[in-house]
Protein backbone atom coordinates (compact mmCIF):
# COMPACT_ATOMS: atom_id res chain seq x y z
CA UNK A 1 0.00 0.00 0.00
CA UNK A 2 1.47 3.42 -0.69
CA UNK A 3 1.39 6.64 1.56
CA UNK A 4 -1.13 9.34 1.21
CA UNK A 5 -2.29 10.64 -2.29
CA UNK A 6 -0.82 14.23 -1.39
CA UNK A 7 3.00 12.42 -0.67
CA UNK A 8 2.56 11.83 -4.74
CA UNK A 9 1.60 14.56 -5.87
CA UNK A 10 3.91 16.81 -3.97
CA UNK A 11 6.54 14.50 -5.39
CA UNK A 12 5.34 15.46 -8.95
CA UNK A 13 5.66 18.64 -8.85
CA UNK A 14 1.93 19.85 -7.72
CA UNK A 15 1.90 22.79 -5.05
CA UNK A 16 -0.45 22.10 -2.09
CA UNK A 17 -1.87 25.62 -3.23
CA UNK A 18 -2.77 24.73 -7.04
CA UNK A 19 -4.36 21.27 -5.58
CA UNK A 20 -6.43 23.20 -3.18
CA UNK A 21 -7.58 25.64 -6.07
CA UNK A 22 -8.10 22.34 -7.90
CA UNK A 23 -10.58 20.53 -5.73
CA UNK A 24 -12.56 23.74 -5.35
CA UNK A 25 -12.88 24.48 -9.03
CA UNK A 26 -14.03 20.40 -9.19
CA UNK A 27 -16.74 20.72 -6.17
CA UNK A 28 -17.77 23.75 -8.14
CA UNK A 29 -17.77 22.30 -11.40
CA UNK A 30 -19.68 19.34 -9.71
CA UNK A 31 -22.44 22.01 -8.19
CA UNK A 32 -21.08 20.52 -4.43
CA UNK A 33 -21.12 23.54 -1.83
CA UNK A 34 -18.25 25.80 -0.91
CA UNK A 35 -17.07 23.63 1.68
CA UNK A 36 -17.38 20.53 -0.39
CA UNK A 37 -13.52 21.51 -1.87
CA UNK A 38 -12.22 21.62 1.08
CA UNK A 39 -13.31 18.39 2.08
CA UNK A 40 -12.56 16.73 -1.07
CA UNK A 41 -8.90 18.04 -0.77
CA UNK A 42 -8.66 16.47 3.04
CA UNK A 43 -10.34 13.68 1.66
CA UNK A 44 -8.32 12.92 -1.21
CA UNK A 45 -4.88 14.16 0.19
CA UNK A 46 -5.41 11.44 2.80
CA UNK A 47 -6.26 8.80 0.21
CA UNK A 48 -4.71 5.60 -0.32
CA UNK A 49 -4.94 4.47 -3.95
CA UNK A 50 -7.40 2.43 -5.09
CA UNK A 51 -7.24 -0.05 -7.59
CA UNK A 52 -8.43 0.15 -11.00
CA UNK A 53 -8.32 -2.49 -13.97
CA UNK A 54 -8.96 -0.28 -17.39
CA UNK A 55 -10.09 -2.83 -20.33
CA UNK A 56 -9.94 -0.98 -23.77
CA UNK A 57 -12.41 -2.98 -26.48
CA UNK A 58 -13.41 -1.83 -29.65
CA UNK A 59 -11.76 1.55 -29.32
CA UNK A 60 -9.40 4.04 -30.90
CA UNK A 61 -7.53 4.99 -28.25
CA UNK A 62 -8.69 8.42 -28.39
CA UNK A 63 -10.31 8.21 -25.14
CA UNK A 64 -6.95 6.89 -23.39
CA UNK A 65 -4.89 10.03 -24.92
CA UNK A 66 -7.84 12.76 -24.04
CA UNK A 67 -7.60 11.41 -20.53
CA UNK A 68 -4.11 10.66 -19.53
CA UNK A 69 -3.39 14.18 -21.74
CA UNK A 70 0.16 12.52 -22.50
CA UNK A 71 1.04 15.14 -24.96
CA UNK A 72 0.73 17.90 -21.86
CA UNK A 73 1.06 16.57 -18.30
CA UNK A 74 -1.46 18.50 -15.97
CA UNK A 75 -3.18 18.34 -12.68
CA UNK A 76 -6.02 16.41 -14.53
CA UNK A 77 -3.10 13.81 -15.11
CA UNK A 78 -1.70 13.37 -12.19
CA UNK A 79 -4.52 12.60 -10.55
CA UNK A 80 -4.08 9.31 -12.44
CA UNK A 81 -1.60 9.60 -9.68
CA UNK A 82 -4.09 8.83 -7.46
CA UNK A 83 -5.45 5.52 -8.04
CA UNK A 84 -3.12 2.11 -8.97
CA UNK A 85 -3.37 1.81 -12.35
CA UNK A 86 -2.95 -1.86 -11.92
CA UNK A 87 -3.79 -2.88 -15.52
CA UNK A 88 -3.90 -0.82 -19.11
CA UNK A 89 -2.49 -2.43 -21.93
CA UNK A 90 -1.50 0.80 -23.58
CA UNK A 91 -0.21 2.40 -20.54
CA UNK A 92 1.59 -0.89 -18.72
CA UNK A 93 5.15 -1.58 -19.50
CA UNK A 94 4.19 -5.39 -18.90
CA UNK A 95 3.22 -7.25 -22.29
CA UNK A 96 2.09 -10.21 -23.28
CA UNK A 97 2.07 -13.38 -20.85
CA UNK A 98 3.27 -10.96 -18.18
CA UNK A 99 -0.05 -8.72 -18.18
CA UNK A 100 -2.05 -11.62 -18.42
CA UNK A 101 -0.88 -11.91 -15.12
CA UNK A 102 -0.71 -8.94 -14.37
CA UNK A 103 -4.68 -8.25 -14.84
CA UNK A 104 -5.41 -11.34 -12.80
CA UNK A 105 -2.95 -11.04 -9.97
CA UNK A 106 -4.99 -7.20 -9.62
CA UNK A 107 -8.89 -8.88 -9.41
CA UNK A 108 -7.61 -11.10 -6.59
CA UNK A 109 -5.63 -8.92 -4.59
CA UNK A 110 -8.68 -6.21 -4.83
CA UNK A 111 -12.04 -8.16 -4.86
CA UNK A 112 -14.66 -6.18 -4.49
CA UNK A 113 -12.85 -3.43 -4.48
CA UNK A 114 -11.35 -2.48 -7.82
CA UNK A 115 -12.98 0.27 -10.11
CA UNK A 116 -13.43 -1.18 -13.81
CA UNK A 117 -12.84 1.47 -16.23
CA UNK A 118 -14.09 0.42 -20.09
CA UNK A 119 -13.38 2.63 -23.15
CA UNK A 120 -14.36 0.88 -26.14
CA UNK A 121 -17.93 -0.77 -27.56
CA UNK A 122 -18.16 -4.29 -26.84
CA UNK A 123 -18.59 -6.95 -30.03
CA UNK A 124 -20.98 -9.13 -29.63
CA UNK A 125 -21.20 -10.70 -33.25
CA UNK A 126 -19.46 -14.08 -33.79
CA UNK A 127 -19.87 -14.40 -30.06
CA UNK A 128 -17.28 -11.37 -30.00
CA UNK A 129 -14.47 -13.25 -32.53
CA UNK A 130 -14.62 -9.21 -33.93
CA UNK A 131 -12.31 -8.49 -30.84
CA UNK A 132 -10.29 -10.16 -29.18
CA UNK A 133 -6.89 -9.91 -26.34
CA UNK A 134 -4.74 -12.47 -25.90
CA UNK A 135 -7.22 -14.74 -27.76
CA UNK A 136 -10.14 -14.18 -25.63
CA UNK A 137 -12.90 -12.02 -26.40
CA UNK A 138 -13.69 -8.49 -25.30
CA UNK A 139 -17.42 -9.83 -24.41
CA UNK A 140 -15.55 -13.15 -22.36
CA UNK A 141 -13.33 -10.40 -20.54
CA UNK A 142 -16.10 -8.38 -19.50
CA UNK A 143 -18.11 -10.60 -18.16
CA UNK A 144 -14.90 -12.41 -16.43
CA UNK A 145 -13.79 -9.39 -14.88
CA UNK A 146 -17.04 -7.38 -13.79
CA UNK A 147 -18.73 -9.66 -11.29
CA UNK A 148 -15.33 -8.61 -9.32
CA UNK A 149 -15.35 -5.08 -9.50
CA UNK A 150 -16.61 -2.20 -6.84
CA UNK A 151 -18.50 -0.23 -9.65
CA UNK A 152 -17.79 0.31 -14.00
CA UNK A 153 -17.08 3.57 -15.84
CA UNK A 154 -17.67 2.95 -19.37
CA UNK A 155 -15.72 6.14 -20.52
CA UNK A 156 -16.27 7.41 -23.79
CA UNK A 157 -19.50 7.24 -26.26
CA UNK A 158 -18.31 3.89 -27.65
CA UNK A 159 -18.15 2.40 -23.97
CA UNK A 160 -21.22 4.26 -22.76
CA UNK A 161 -23.91 3.74 -25.90
CA UNK A 162 -21.95 1.51 -28.02
CA UNK A 163 -20.41 5.06 -29.85
CA UNK A 164 -19.30 5.38 -33.86
CA UNK A 165 -18.34 1.03 -33.60
CA UNK A 166 -22.23 0.84 -33.16
CA UNK A 167 -22.78 3.15 -36.22
CA UNK A 168 -24.98 1.62 -39.23
CA UNK A 169 -24.63 -1.20 -39.97
CA UNK A 170 -22.88 -2.19 -37.02
CA UNK A 171 -20.87 -4.97 -38.57
CA UNK A 172 -19.65 -6.40 -34.91
CA UNK A 173 -22.74 -6.29 -33.34
CA UNK A 174 -20.94 -3.59 -30.94
CA UNK A 175 -23.20 -2.53 -27.95
CA UNK A 176 -22.45 -0.77 -25.00
CA UNK A 177 -21.18 -2.05 -21.73
CA UNK A 178 -24.48 -1.51 -19.50
CA UNK A 179 -26.04 -3.89 -22.80
CA UNK A 180 -23.95 -6.49 -21.13
CA UNK A 181 -23.94 -6.00 -17.41
CA UNK A 182 -26.91 -5.31 -15.24
CA UNK A 183 -25.60 -6.29 -12.12
CA UNK A 184 -23.12 -3.31 -11.24
CA UNK A 185 -23.38 0.25 -10.56
CA UNK A 186 -21.90 2.05 -13.91
CA UNK A 187 -21.07 5.45 -14.74
CA UNK A 188 -21.36 6.49 -18.14
CA UNK A 189 -18.64 9.45 -18.86
CA UNK A 190 -19.75 9.96 -23.25
CA UNK A 191 -17.96 11.68 -25.35
CA UNK A 192 -15.84 11.15 -28.63
CA UNK A 193 -13.63 11.69 -26.69
CA UNK A 194 -14.79 12.85 -22.99
CA UNK A 195 -13.34 15.37 -21.53
CA UNK A 196 -10.39 14.46 -19.17
CA UNK A 197 -11.90 16.63 -16.25
CA UNK A 198 -15.24 15.13 -16.65
CA UNK A 199 -13.52 11.82 -15.98
CA UNK A 200 -10.77 13.05 -13.28
CA UNK A 201 -14.15 14.11 -11.29
CA UNK A 202 -15.76 10.91 -11.34
CA UNK A 203 -12.75 9.42 -9.91
CA UNK A 204 -12.27 12.54 -7.20
CA UNK A 205 -15.48 11.60 -6.52
CA UNK A 206 -15.11 7.92 -5.70
CA UNK A 207 -11.80 8.82 -4.23
CA UNK A 208 -13.42 11.24 -1.61
CA UNK A 209 -16.84 10.28 -0.67
CA UNK A 210 -16.42 6.31 -1.64
CA UNK A 211 -18.99 6.02 -3.85
CA UNK A 212 -20.57 7.20 -7.32
CA UNK A 213 -21.48 10.97 -8.57
CA UNK A 214 -25.43 11.37 -8.94
CA UNK A 215 -26.30 10.52 -12.10
CA UNK A 216 -29.27 11.13 -14.87
CA UNK A 217 -31.25 8.42 -16.53
CA UNK A 218 -28.83 7.75 -19.35
CA UNK A 219 -25.99 6.62 -16.31
CA UNK A 220 -24.14 10.09 -16.81
CA UNK A 221 -23.05 12.14 -13.85
CA UNK A 222 -25.84 14.84 -13.61
CA UNK A 223 -22.39 17.37 -12.48
CA UNK A 224 -21.08 17.35 -15.63
CA UNK A 225 -24.39 16.73 -18.43
CA UNK A 226 -27.27 18.20 -16.73
CA UNK A 227 -27.15 21.05 -18.97
CA UNK A 228 -27.39 21.09 -22.73
CA UNK A 229 -24.32 22.31 -24.84
CA UNK A 230 -27.14 24.89 -25.84
CA UNK A 231 -27.89 25.96 -22.64
CA UNK A 232 -24.12 27.16 -21.43
CA UNK A 233 -23.21 28.68 -25.24
CA UNK A 234 -21.64 31.74 -25.35
CA UNK A 235 -23.36 32.13 -28.89
CA UNK A 236 -26.81 31.72 -26.92
CA UNK A 237 -27.45 35.18 -27.77
CA UNK A 238 -27.21 35.63 -31.21
CA UNK A 239 -29.65 32.26 -31.37
CA UNK A 240 -31.92 33.99 -29.59
CA UNK A 241 -31.92 37.30 -31.71
CA UNK A 242 -32.39 34.70 -34.42
CA UNK A 243 -28.50 35.48 -36.26
CA UNK A 244 -27.15 32.75 -37.52
CA UNK A 245 -24.03 31.55 -40.12
CA UNK A 246 -25.33 30.70 -43.29
CA UNK A 247 -22.02 28.86 -44.27
CA UNK A 248 -18.60 28.45 -42.28
CA UNK A 249 -16.98 31.63 -43.78
CA UNK A 250 -19.82 34.30 -44.53
CA UNK A 251 -20.03 37.50 -42.61
CA UNK A 252 -22.49 36.04 -39.71
CA UNK A 253 -19.75 32.94 -39.39
CA UNK A 254 -17.01 35.77 -39.13
CA UNK A 255 -19.27 37.63 -36.26
CA UNK A 256 -19.56 34.35 -34.51
CA UNK A 257 -23.10 34.35 -35.03
CA UNK A 258 -24.49 30.72 -34.00
CA UNK A 259 -24.03 27.97 -35.69
CA UNK A 260 -27.75 25.99 -35.16
CA UNK A 261 -28.08 26.19 -39.42
CA UNK A 262 -24.94 24.28 -39.79
CA UNK A 263 -25.90 21.47 -38.18
CA UNK A 264 -25.21 22.57 -34.29
CA UNK A 265 -26.50 19.92 -32.53
CA UNK A 266 -25.83 22.24 -29.30
CA UNK A 267 -29.60 22.01 -28.64
CA UNK A 268 -29.80 18.69 -27.90
CA UNK A 269 -26.53 17.52 -26.68
CA UNK A 270 -25.63 17.13 -23.05
CA UNK A 271 -22.35 17.62 -22.08
CA UNK A 272 -19.62 20.01 -20.23
CA UNK A 273 -17.86 21.64 -23.20
CA UNK A 274 -19.11 25.24 -23.18
CA UNK A 275 -17.94 25.67 -19.68
CA UNK A 276 -15.24 23.35 -19.02
CA UNK A 277 -13.98 23.36 -22.52
CA UNK A 278 -11.05 21.66 -23.43
CA UNK A 279 -7.28 21.33 -23.73
CA UNK A 280 -6.85 22.91 -20.36
CA UNK A 281 -9.61 25.61 -20.93
CA UNK A 282 -8.34 26.99 -24.24
CA UNK A 283 -11.73 26.45 -26.29
CA UNK A 284 -14.24 24.19 -27.67
CA UNK A 285 -15.37 22.93 -31.04
CA UNK A 286 -18.10 26.08 -31.26
CA UNK A 287 -15.52 29.12 -30.29
CA UNK A 288 -13.76 26.85 -32.71
CA UNK A 289 -16.12 28.06 -35.17
CA UNK A 290 -17.74 24.47 -36.16
CA UNK A 291 -20.94 23.44 -34.50
CA UNK A 292 -21.28 20.67 -31.89
CA UNK A 293 -21.45 16.94 -33.63
CA UNK A 294 -23.37 15.74 -30.47
CA UNK A 295 -20.31 13.71 -29.69
CA UNK A 296 -21.47 12.75 -26.16
CA UNK A 297 -25.12 11.59 -27.09
CA UNK A 298 -26.48 8.06 -27.96
CA UNK A 299 -26.71 8.12 -31.14
CA UNK A 300 -23.68 10.18 -32.22
CA UNK A 301 -22.65 9.48 -35.82
CA UNK A 302 -25.62 7.94 -36.76
CA UNK A 303 -28.05 10.58 -35.11
CA UNK A 304 -28.60 13.82 -36.87
CA UNK A 305 -26.59 14.09 -39.63
CA UNK A 306 -23.33 16.43 -39.10
CA UNK A 307 -24.35 19.41 -41.31
CA UNK A 308 -27.68 18.85 -41.10
CA UNK A 309 -29.64 21.51 -38.94
CA UNK A 310 -31.93 20.32 -36.40
CA UNK A 311 -35.22 20.92 -37.57
CA UNK A 312 -39.11 21.15 -35.14
CA UNK A 313 -40.36 18.08 -36.20
CA UNK A 314 -43.89 18.32 -37.23
CA UNK A 315 -45.43 16.11 -34.40
CA UNK A 316 -46.73 18.45 -31.77
CA UNK A 317 -45.73 16.73 -28.86
CA UNK A 318 -42.23 16.22 -29.99
CA UNK A 319 -42.04 19.84 -31.22
CA UNK A 320 -43.14 20.85 -27.37
CA UNK A 321 -40.14 18.81 -26.19
CA UNK A 322 -37.50 20.61 -28.95
CA UNK A 323 -39.17 23.97 -28.05
CA UNK A 324 -38.50 23.77 -24.23
CA UNK A 325 -34.77 22.56 -25.07
CA UNK A 326 -33.72 24.82 -28.02
CA UNK A 327 -35.74 27.87 -25.93
CA UNK A 328 -37.57 28.39 -28.87
CA UNK A 329 -37.96 32.23 -29.80
CA UNK A 330 -40.94 34.40 -30.00
CA UNK A 331 -42.44 32.93 -27.16
CA UNK A 332 -43.34 29.39 -28.25
CA UNK A 333 -41.55 27.25 -25.62
CA UNK A 334 -43.58 27.93 -23.11
CA UNK A 335 -47.27 27.49 -24.60
CA UNK A 336 -45.80 24.02 -26.81
CA UNK A 337 -43.84 22.92 -22.84
CA UNK A 338 -47.42 23.38 -21.27
CA UNK A 339 -48.90 21.34 -24.06
CA UNK A 340 -46.35 18.64 -23.48
CA UNK A 341 -46.97 18.40 -19.69
CA UNK A 342 -50.59 18.03 -20.56
CA UNK A 343 -49.75 15.14 -23.59
CA UNK A 344 -47.67 13.54 -20.99
CA UNK A 345 -44.31 14.25 -22.88
CA UNK A 346 -41.37 13.21 -20.46
CA UNK A 347 -38.86 16.56 -18.95
CA UNK A 348 -37.81 17.92 -21.83
CA UNK A 349 -33.94 17.44 -19.76
CA UNK A 350 -34.25 13.86 -20.17
CA UNK A 351 -35.98 13.28 -23.12
CA UNK A 352 -35.09 14.94 -26.65
CA UNK A 353 -31.94 12.84 -28.15
CA UNK A 354 -30.73 13.00 -31.47
CA UNK A 355 -32.50 10.02 -32.08
CA UNK A 356 -35.97 11.30 -30.61
CA UNK A 357 -35.81 14.38 -33.35
CA UNK A 358 -34.84 11.48 -36.29
CA UNK A 359 -38.01 9.19 -35.43
FE1 LIG B 1 -12.30 6.60 -29.88
FE2 LIG B 1 -14.42 8.16 -29.63
FE3 LIG B 1 -14.67 5.60 -29.09
FE4 LIG B 1 -13.23 7.15 -27.44
S1 LIG B 1 -15.44 7.27 -27.81
S2 LIG B 1 -12.64 5.11 -28.21
S3 LIG B 1 -12.34 8.63 -28.88
S4 LIG B 1 -14.18 6.47 -31.12
FE1 LIG C 1 -24.34 27.60 -29.58
FE2 LIG C 1 -25.02 25.71 -31.27
FE3 LIG C 1 -26.83 26.65 -29.56
FE4 LIG C 1 -25.99 28.13 -31.60
S1 LIG C 1 -27.17 26.21 -31.72
S2 LIG C 1 -26.23 28.81 -29.48
S3 LIG C 1 -23.82 27.55 -31.76
S4 LIG C 1 -24.98 25.53 -29.06
FE1 LIG D 1 -18.57 16.72 -28.49
FE2 LIG D 1 -20.22 18.73 -28.94
FE3 LIG D 1 -18.45 18.85 -27.01
S1 LIG D 1 -19.17 17.48 -30.47
S2 LIG D 1 -16.73 17.72 -27.80
S3 LIG D 1 -20.17 17.43 -27.13
S4 LIG D 1 -19.13 20.53 -28.30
Amino acid sequence: MQGPLIDTLVRQGVSRRSFMKYCATLASLMALPPAAGRAMAQAMAAARRPSVIWLPFQECTGCTESITRSHSPSLEGMIFDMVSLDYQETLMAAAGHQAEEALEKAIEDNKGQFLLIIDGSVATGLDGAYSCIAGRTNLDLLKHVAPHAAAIVAVGSCAAFGGIPKAKPNPTGAVAVSDIIKDKPIVNVPGCPPIPVVMTGVLAHFLTFGSLPELDRLGRPKAFYGETIHDRCYRRPFYDQGKFAKTFDDEGARKGWCLFELGCKGPVTYNACATVKWNAGTSWPVEGGHGCLGCSEPDFWDGGGFYKALSMPADPLKMAATAAVVGAAAGVAASFANRAKKGGAKAAHETVTLADLEK
